[in-house]
C-alpha cells in the first residue's frame, strides 16, 4: 500500500537525515518531534487502513518516533560537546588564577618533625603513648614513690586520686610503657603532649610538649649519650653547636644532667635568647636508675640505658623569635600564617 512506502521512506529519512548545524537540528526536532509532527498526519491515515494491518502500520510509525528521538539526543549531545570545547578553546590565559588558601605546619609540629628525622637516622623509632597516665607510670615506676618530695617538682593535674589518674607531666612515662612491652635493645623517641598545672604566662603554660629519648642495650655508657646529644645538637643548630652539660637530678636517672647548647643566634657572643650568657638549656638527661630498668621487668645486671626529654616550646619559640608562649596555643591564622613558607 501506498502509505506503508511513505512510512518506510519516513523511516530511512528520519534515520539518514544530515544535521549539519543548530538550526538543522531545531527543524528536525519540529518535523519528527514537535507538537505538530509528521507522524501525527500519518497516524490520521489508520483509519483508512485494513483492521488486519493496523498494528502493523502503529509498529512502524512508533520505530520511526524512536530512531528519530534517538537520532535528536544523540545529536544535541555532540553539539553540546562541540560547544564546549568550543568554549574552553576561548579561554583566557592571561587572567589571573583563583588563590587557594594554604594551610601551615604548627612551628611546634615543625620542631619535632626535625628532631625525629635526625634521631630517625642513628636508628631510633618513634613510639607515643597516652596522655591520659596512671600513677604507676608516670611517677611509681620512675622512682617517685608517693609522698616523695621530688614529685613537687611537677605540679599535677589529678584526674582521680583513687587509683590516681593522672594527665603525664612528662613523656618519661613513656619510657615505662615501652620498657614494659619490648625487649632490648630499645632506641625510641617519643613526641607528646605533657601537662602541668603552672600559672599561664608569657613563659609558661598547662601544657606544652616534650621529645623523650630513651635507649637501653648492653653497656651503654654516658658517653654514648653525649655523643649522641652532641650529633643532635650539631644536626638540629647547626655544625659549631657545642653543648655544656651540668650535673642535675632526676629521680629516674643517675647521674643526672642538664644540657645548654651555645647560642644559635648569637654563637655565644650573648644576645637576648640566651639573655647574654651565650648558653641556652633545652634539656634534662641522665643514665637510666637501675631501679627503674628493675620496676619495668629489665635486668639491670645485662642492661643499662640512657634516657633525655627536650623540651619543644622553648625551642620553638627561640628558633622562630616568638615572645609569648600562649602564641602557640591560640589558633591565631594571622600567626600561623607566618609558617607557610617553611620548608620542610
Ligand atoms: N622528664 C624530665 C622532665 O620532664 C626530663 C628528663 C627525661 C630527664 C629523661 C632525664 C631523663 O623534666
Amino acid at each position: 500500500m501506498e502509505i506503508f512506502d511513505k512510512a518506510a521512506a519516513l523511516l530511512e529519512e528520519a534515520k539518514n537525515s544530515e544535521i549539519k548545524d543548530a538550526n538543522s537540528l531545531e527543524q528536525y526536532r519540529i518535523k519528527y518531534l514537535g507538537s505538530k509532527n509528521i507522524l501525527k498526519e500519518l497516524f490520521g491515515e489508520i483509519r483508512n487502513i485494513p483492521k488486519e494491518r493496523k498494528k502493523e502500520f502503529g509498529q512502524l510509525v512508533n520505530a520511526i518516533k524512536q530512531a528519530a528521538e534517538d537520532k535528536y539526543q544523540t545529536t544535541s549531545a555532540s553539539f553540546k560537546s562541540l560547544q564546549e570545547e568550543e568554549e574552553a578553546a576561548q579561554l583566557d590565559l592571561t587572567r589571573p588564577g583563583y588563590n587557594h588558601t594554604v594551610g601551615s605546619r604548627h612551628p611546634v609540629r615543625l620542631v619535632m618533625e626535625e628532631m625525629v628525622e635526625i634521631f630517625k637516622r642513628i636508628g631510633f623509632v618513634v613510639e607515643e603513648d597516652r596522655e591520659i597516665e596512671d600513677d604507676w607510670h608516670n611517677f611509681s615506676a620512675l622512682n617517685l614513690p608517693e609522698d616523695h618530695p621530688a614529685r613537687d617538682m611537677q605540679d599535677t593535674f589529678y584526674i582521680s586520686l583513687d587509683p590516681a589518674t593522672v594527665l603525664r607531666t612528662h613523656t618519661s612515662s613513656v619510657q615505662v610503657r615501652v620498657m614494659g612491652r619490648q625487649k632490648p635493645p630499645i632506641r625510641i623517641l617519643s613526641p607528646g603532649k605533657v601537662f602541668r598545672n603552672e600559672t599561664i604566662s608569657a613563659r609558661s603554660h598547662c601544657f606544652f610538649h616534650q621529645v623523650e629519648g630513651l635507649y637501653i642495650d648492653k653497656d651503654v655508657s654516658f658517653a654514648d649519650l653525649l655523643q649522641t646529644l652532641q650529633f643532635f645538637a650539631s644536626e638540629f643548630f647547626g655544625p659549631d653547636t657545642k653543648i655544656k652539660v651540668r650535673p642535675s637530678f632526676f629521680p629516674f636517672t643517675e647521674p643526672s644532667a642538664e644540657v645548654d647548647v651555645s647560642c644559635f643566634l648569637c654563637h655565644g657572643e650573648g644576645c637576648n635568647v640566651c639573655k647574654h650568657t651565650g648558653w641556652v638549656e633545652i634539656l634534662g638527661c641522665g643514665i637510666v636508675d637501675p631501679k627503674v630498668l628493675e620496676n619495668s621487668g629489665i635486668d639491670p645486671n645485662e642492661y643499662s640505658g640512657f634516657a633525655f626529654g627536650v623540651g619543644v616550646e622553648r625551642i620553638a619559640l627561640m628558633k622562630y623569635g616568638v615572645k609569648d608562649i600562649r602564641t602557640l596555643s591560640e589558633n591565631d591564622v594571622r600567626f600561623l600564617d607566618h609558617f607557610k613558607s617553611v620548608v620542610v
